[in-house]
């Protein structure tokens, strides 16, 4: 057990891939950052560009989520960098936090245990500076 990957003691890419799934449904309908948010670039995102992006974005979440926790899947150099991706979204820091618990009550709906749930909310939690830059530039 001590020596395997968090990508395998998660379940590997099918398990991670279902996560990713249901918790992007769950930011399309939480009111804070989905359809309905007051970000008009997260309400734009959700409402329009959904309809055809969605699909690529979970394939896009589900290969960050397996590269960055040890399994044969490579996100670097594939997917774009997380500040450039999520610069035009002006996503502020209340918002991101909003979506790590959106994220920690998927993990909770699919019963991942508290060890595996800290280590996947760490990884996400270093990303907020990043994820956040587009909004923290604004505000100067
Ligand atoms: C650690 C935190 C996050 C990770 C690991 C992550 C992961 C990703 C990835 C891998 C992409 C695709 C990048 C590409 O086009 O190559 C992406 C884009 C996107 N992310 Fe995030 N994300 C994070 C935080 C957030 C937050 C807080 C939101 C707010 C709702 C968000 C909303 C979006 C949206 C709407 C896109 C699609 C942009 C497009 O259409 O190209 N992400 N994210």
């Amino acid at each position: 057990m001590a020596g395997k990957t968090l990508y395998d003691r998660l379940g590997g890419v099918f398990a991670i891939a279902a996560v990713v799934e249901h918790f992007s449904d769950q930011v399309l309908e939480n009111p804070k950052v989905g359809k309905r948010s007051k970000n008009p670039k997260l309400r734009a995102w959700h409402t329009k560009d959904a309809d055809g992006r969605m699909p690529g974005l979970k394939f896009m979440r589900t290969l960050w989520v397996c590269a960055v926790t040890g399994g044969p899947f490579k996100y670097e150099g594939v997917g774009k960098p997380l500040g450039e991706a999520h610069r035009e979204l002006e996503i502020t820091p209340d918002e991101f936090d909003e979506v790590a618990a959106e994220l920690g009550r998927t993990l909770d709906h699919f019963k991942i245990p508290r060890r595996e749930k800290d280590e996947v909310l760490g990884a996400f939690t270093k990303q907020k500076g990043d994820v956040t830059a587009g909004a923290l530039a604004m505000a100067r």
